[in-house]
């Protein structure tokens, strides 16, 4: 404990030393803090983590036990300790407990085998796939396809995750009932949205005289019981483990529209990538690993220099749903105001994450990232391949544009008008991919995962609970069993206008 504050005390003391100096006194900065890793460089050099930082950081990850707490995640031990669960997320990859990695290798035959049978026609001619789900059971398949199955003609893949009606009617506008296989992801077969949504889909089903609706359903579940009991046939489902979490599934069975519309080679390379950046985790040393040198910027930022938010932007179009994924994945799993063994955590936790595309974001947001008076890390992802039949100029000018922006943010410009200077010396990460493939997406959603346990260990975090999210939703069950009697006036009137 006191090994933890006296290497938080000499971080919080180091002085803040100006981002060009740093390149200065520093000459070896960007060989140290430039790392290539599975196709993809992640380059921190614009960042204010000095020698000195690096070092009180890595003081703080050895007085937080970051090792043992690593090897017992591959370990395949409780680490979510809330829960007494493990957390397999690893081990989807082949990189977790043997006994972890043999289960999850016959979920994965059996999904394989799954989408032989629907090629093969067996479930009946199937073009369009809805997957319903919503939070982890949604987000990282959305992402999938989005980012990697533009050009796929297998399958026309929806994900619908909003339990407002609008977002299944435009789905329905598109889709032909006959022709559509139901997904029906949810790690507990209970989230009230998946349930209401999927019933409405087998309604819209028999509305089109779709014989045996339920015999075009399959789920993916942790609780395959659940699954049967709501009328799935044992066969059509699809497993996986409850230690695996839903913002760490995408991996698991949850994947599957991703593995069937991109095909399993794509999906078995996308576990590759990830299996890679797993290995770069377990044994790159403290100043090279890059999960861990990324928790070292956020908690700087967050902990140290106050920054309330993280930006990330892609520019990459086929990565727009990137911020969205992460925002769960970093603020379900690190937004917690106790330390894993209920003491209070002195300080901020996860930043608020939030970005979009560039250059969109740059026309819209980038005023206040240059010249508010708020401290915004920023993010930059690109890939140097482009991935479209247009003009080479388009990706020159969106590269060069990414680059830019670093730039522009560490440099600042003087200029006599206030309302025309840039102060400059704002904080930037860059990270640049060959090429954006399924190894390569596998290997940076695996970093993001990591960089999250990292941050979650250097604060003492258990990552993987969310019990935050569960009182919105004990209200909501109980307005409707109970009435609003109970609830304060401003909700009784709301409800009273709106409902009744
Ligand atoms: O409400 C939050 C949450 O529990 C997420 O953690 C989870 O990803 C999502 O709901 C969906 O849960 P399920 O997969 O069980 O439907």
């Amino acid at each position: 404990m006191t090994a933890a504050k006296d290497a938080w005390d000499a971080i919080v003391k180091t002085a803040k030393t100006p981002l060009s100096e740093l390149f200065t006194v520093e000459p070896d900065r960007l060989s140290r803090l430039s790392i290539d890793e599975s196709g993809i460089l992640f380059d921190f050099s614009k960042t204010h983590l000095s020698t000195a930082l690096i070092g009180h950081f890595q003081a703080l990850a050895d007085a937080s036990a970051f090792a043992v707490k690593r090897d017992a995640l591959f370990a395949g031990d409780i680490v979510n300790v809330t829960e007494g669960r493990a957390a397999e997320h690893p081990a989807e990859r082949g990189q977790g407990a043997p006994g972890s990695v043999a289960r999850a290798r016959g979920f994965q035959s059996r999904m394989r085998a799954m989408i032989d049978a629907i090629e093969a026609e067996v479930l009946g001619p199937v073009r369009h796939i809805l997957h319903v789900g919503i939070g982890g059971s949604a987000l990282g398949p959305d992402l999938l396809v989005d980012a990697l199955g533009r050009d796929a003609d297998r399958y026309e893949v929806a994900v619908v995750s909003n339990v407002d009606g609008a977002a299944l009617d435009e789905v329905f506008k598109r889709f032909d009932p006959q022709a559509t296989l139901l997904v029906v992801a949810s790690k507990t077969f209970t989230t009230t949205e998946t349930m209401m949504n999927a019933r409405s889909v087998l309604s819209w089903m028999e509305e089109d005289n779709v014989e045996d609706p339920y015999s075009r359903v399959i789920a993916l579940t942790a609780d395959p019981d659940r699954a049967v009991e709501w009328g799935v046939d044992e066969t059509r489902i699809l497993p996986f483990s409850e230690s695996v979490g839903g913002r760490y599934s995408l991996w698991s069975s949850i994947g599957f529209p991703a593995a069937l519309g991109l095909g399993w080679d794509a999906f078995e390379n996308l576990l590759a990538g990830a299996a890679a950046m797993d290995r770069h985790f377990r044994t790159a040393s403290a100043d090279r690993n890059i999960p861990l040198l990324a928790a070292f910027v956020d908690q700087y930022y967050s902990r140290v220099a106050g920054a309330e938010t993280r930006a990330v932007f892609a520019y990459d179009e086929r990565l727009r749903l990137l911020p969205s994924y992460l925002q769960q994945l970093e603020m379900e799993s690190n937004g917690k105001s106790v330390k894993a063994d209920g003491s209070a955590i002195d300080g901020p936790t996860a930043a608020i994450t939030w970005g979009g595309v560039g250059t969109d974001a740059q026309h819209a947001v980038f005023q206040l990232l240059h010249q508010g008076t708020r401290l915004v890390p920023v993010e930059f992802i690109a890939a140097i391949e482009p991935d479209h039949v247009l003009d080479d100029a388009h990706h020159r000018a969106l590269l060069i544009n990414c680059f830019a922006q670093g730039a522009a943010l560490m440099a600042g410009k003087p200029n006599d008008d206030p309302a025309r200077a840039y102060a400059g010396d704002r904080p930037s990460t860059t990270i640049l991919l060959d090429r954006l493939d399924p190894a390569r997406l596998g290997a940076l959603l695996a970093f993001y995962e990591h960089r999250t346990f990292a941050n979650a260990v250097l604060m003492g975090i258990n990552p993987f609970d969310q019990f935050g999210v569960e009182l919105g939703k004990e209200i909501a069950r109980s307005i409707e069993s109970e009435g609003t009697e109970r609830f304060d006036a401003s909700t009784r009137a709301l409800i009273a206008r709106a409902l009744s």
